[in-house]
């Protein structure tokens, strides 16, 4: 493989095989995507998690899921449970959700206004800050340790953490760029929209038997709408939707114009603010391997992730933000019809994703072949899945 030292892809070419490693570097006519095993392998998923989705910013949450200090919320990350803490001072720190004690996952459910995290099996609380505070009966019955006094091996484990336009993302190997860095390819396609706050409208959540690459090369696949998705075609055609192309080693955009602007596309609430013109008439969407799928309409963005939960399954969720003006009493209903039709438009998918995972029990398919027009965008995610996680072994 081109791009990755040599050694560091041994692991990789030993599982893959060499040919289908050369297939990912081909020209797209030649290429193909990667093979069954990427798919169906829990050796391949634990090599994803530790080499690509612990390097890498991953989507977290939203600041406005824990706006005030002491409000916590749980987050399973690359399989990982963390805990988003709002500090006393507005901060958000993120640590891994894991007692030191004897590993218990501490908070279990959103919480507001906490005075500290304490685990639920021997009582164990933490501060904000994630410092050990009191140990209850820890020398014995009614004997506490009150002390505070430890040599830091019994705090929480801090993730690093960071917030781009109000959405939190950690780094869980706490090696990456600055997110502002890695964002600032999304920064440059959004017309000089500048950053504003917007409203966490709330979340659909889909537990799908597939793979989750076959959910983010799903939305980089604009291809099928004309076939699954005959709504979505009548005010984003196909006619006037582009491929997706590359815009950073992380990154796909792509954008259409609006046709038809409906209810629940881009009519009857309140268009996001600051929104320059041209965004009142596009739509525009971001593949950010491997973290999530952004999708920019006038009046809410979207931020869908897939979540692995094996290698042949996947928990997706589609965060909606909105104006904070839209979430007034009035728009309830408008806001419901961006659901319905981003719930709608989802469970299309969910029948022909896993039905490419059941293909991929299949010794007759090694990876496809391409539409020169529609598919370099897949191309390029399954080849820069590899050469990222190349560029992060040792
Ligand atoms: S495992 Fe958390 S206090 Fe024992
Ligand atoms: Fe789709």
């Amino acid at each position: 493989m081109k791009a990755a030292s040599a050694g560091r892809t041994d692991d990789l070419r030993a599982l893959l095989g060499d040919d289908a490693l050369d297939r990912l570097d081909a020209d797209v006519a030649d290429g193909s995507g990667l093979p069954n095993l990427a798919y169906t392998s829990p050796a391949w998923l634990d090599l994803e998690r530790r080499h690509l989705m612990f390097r890498m910013w991953m989507l977290a949450g939203f600041d406005d899921q824990i706006p005030d200090p002491g409000d916590a919320m749980p987050v399973t990350v690359a399989g990982c449970p963390l805990v988003l803490v709002r500090q006393r001072d507005g901060g958000i720190r993120a640590f891994h959700n894991v007692c030191r004690h004897r590993g218990a996952v501490i908070v279990t459910e959103p919480c507001k206004g906490l005075a500290a995290l304490t685990c639920p099996y021997h009582a164990w609380a933490y501060g904000l800050d994630g410092a050990i505070r009191t140990r209850p009966h820890f020398y014995g019955g009614g004997q506490h340790d009150l002390t505070k006094k430890n040599d830091g091996r019994a705090n929480l484990v801090d993730v690093r953490c960071e917030t781009w336009r109000g959405v939190i993302f950690v780094n869980i190997d706490g090696q990456a760029a600055p997110l502002a860095d890695h964002m600032a390819p999304v920064d440059a396609h959004l017309d000089g929209w500048a950053p504003q706050p917007l409203a966490y409208g709330g979340s659909l959540t889909y537990d799908i038997a597939a793979n989750w690459k076959h959910v983010h090369e799903n939305f980089v696949d604009v291809y099928h709408k004309f076939a699954i998705h005959p709504e979505l075609c009548a005010f984003a055609p196909l006619e006037t939707s582009n491929p997706m192309a590359p815009i950073a080693d992380h990154l796909l955009k792509t954008w259409h114009v609006i046709a038809k602007p409906h209810e629940g596309r881009g009519k009857g609430l309140p268009f996001l603010p600051g929104l320059p013109d041209i965004l009142h008439r596009e739509g525009r969407m971001f593949t950010m391997i491997p973290t999530c799928d952004i999708n920019l309409w006038p009046d809410h963005l979207v931020f869908l992730v897939a979540e692995p939960t094996g290698p042949g399954t996947t928990r997706e969720t589609i965060h909606i933000l909105f104006n904070q003006a839209a979430m007034a009493g009035q728009y309830d209903q408008t806001r419901q019809a961006v659901f319905d039709t981003w719930d709608a438009l989802n469970r299309e998918d969910i029948a022909p994703l896993e039905s490419m995972q059941h293909g991929r029990a299949s010794p007759g398919f090694d990876g496809g072949t391409f539409s020169p027009f529609w598919d370099p965008g897949t191309h390029f995610f399954a080849r820069q899945v590899v050469r990222l996680m190349a560029d992060g072994m040792p």
